[in-house]
């Protein structure tokens, strides 16, 4: 499996998962590269070789965050990694954690995000018309929406889900959104057991915050995905406790959903849970059902004990206090 660190927080949030896993007792063989802001920067291109080279063979990666330049620069990693392997599926299941202190800890939040993670405004079709004067293209098509669609379906088919929900704002972009909801309603018709309903991303977002348990499946477009993946992170204690995956055909990658957190970097601070439950995902999907079980369990354990938390969710612990607290209740 290949293994991209990353830079500023990634190091510690992945040796600390690293560690965990190996408790689990599941044998990785880690095909460590290296991909930081720097090492991208030198060569000039926006996924450094070797790790193409890698996933190309392991078709499996377990990533960090790697730091991105704003408002120009090089293209963001993960963006690169999801098109380079057509992960088309970003997939974000949202918990409450047993014990962890939230404004709404008492409402038992379990919602899973499909958000379509190939295209839309993230095609980074972007064009200065004139001075002053820039258009970005908007792409949405029949292919990549019903994958996303069937792939959440299905999701909610195999997990024993209620309901799928489609968010979009096809009031005003009629065409791309209308177009992404009528790939929704194809693919919703197959599973007629599964409640589906539509609701207007900013209509979605004030139902989100004010009541989230509401929500089962979330079926989204990339963009509105991307900003209501973080949204509903922040209802359940936000960035450094919710994981994320990336699927394609044949082609997986799990992600910490945070960035490279600068202002902690390096200061043995960083929340390592939320590439800790990537790896539950992980595991899952290789077929260590077992082990993923075990591992989001004792995750659970050290929220509800309460005493070796991280200080972003209200505790004193360090990263690798966090991780041997989890190893303790793994063995
Ligand atoms: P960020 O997620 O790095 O940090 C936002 C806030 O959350 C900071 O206060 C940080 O300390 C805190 N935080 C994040 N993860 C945490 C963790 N695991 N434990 C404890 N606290 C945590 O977002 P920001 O500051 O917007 O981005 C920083 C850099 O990361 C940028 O260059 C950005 O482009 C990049 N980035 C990379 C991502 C990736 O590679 N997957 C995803 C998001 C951002």
């Amino acid at each position: 499996m290949t293994l991209i660190p990353g830079d500023g927080i990634g190091p510690e949030v992945a040796d600390a998962t690293v560690r965990v896993i190996d408790a689990c007792g599941v044998k990785i063989d880690w095909n460590r590269v290296e991909v930081t802001a720097d090492i991208i920067r030198q060569s000039g291109e926006s996924i450094p070789p070797a790790a193409v080279e890698s996933l190309k063979v392991t078709r499996l990666g377990l990533t960090g965050p790697v730091t991105t330049p704003v408002g120009g620069g090089f293209q963001s990693v993960n963006v690169a990694l999801r098109k380079r392997f057509e992960l088309y599926a970003n997939v974000r299941p949202v918990k409450t954690l047993p014990g962890l202190k939230t404004r709404f800890q008492d409402l038992n939040i379990d919602m899973v995000i499909f958000r379509e993670n190939t295209e839309d405004l993230y095609s980074g079709l972007e064009h200065e018309v004139v001075n002053d004067v820039v258009t970005g293209l908007k792409v949405i098509t029949r292919a990549a929406s019903i994958k996303i669609a069937t792939a959440a379906f299905k999701y909610a088919k195999q997990h024993g889900r209620k309901k799928v929900t489609a968010i979009h704002k096809a009031n005003i972009m009629k065409k791309a959104d209308g177009l992404f909801l009528k790939c929704c309603r194809e693919v919703a018709e197959m599973y007629p057991q599964i409640t589906y309903n539509e609701l207007i991303v900013d209509n979605a977002s004030m139902q989100l915050v004010s009541k989230p348990e509401q929500f089962d499946v979330l079926l989204l477009p990339n963009l509105y995905g991307d900003i209501i993946s973080d949204l509903a992170a922040g209802l359940v204690g936000g960035l450094g406790v919710v994981p994320g995956a990336n699927f394609g055909d044949g082609c997986a990658i799990f992600e910490s959903v945070h960035g490279s957190a600068p202002d902690i970097a390096g200061k043995g601070l960083a929340n390592p849970t939320a590439l800790m439950l990537s790896a539950v995902m992980m595991l899952s999907h290789v077929g260590e059902a077992g082990a993923a079980e075990r591992l989001q369990a004792a995750v659970e354990a050290v929220y509800a004990e309460g005493r070796h938390l991280t200080p972003d969710v209200g505790g004193a612990a360090n990263t690798a206090q966090f991780a041997d607290a989890i190893i303790a209740r793994l063995c």
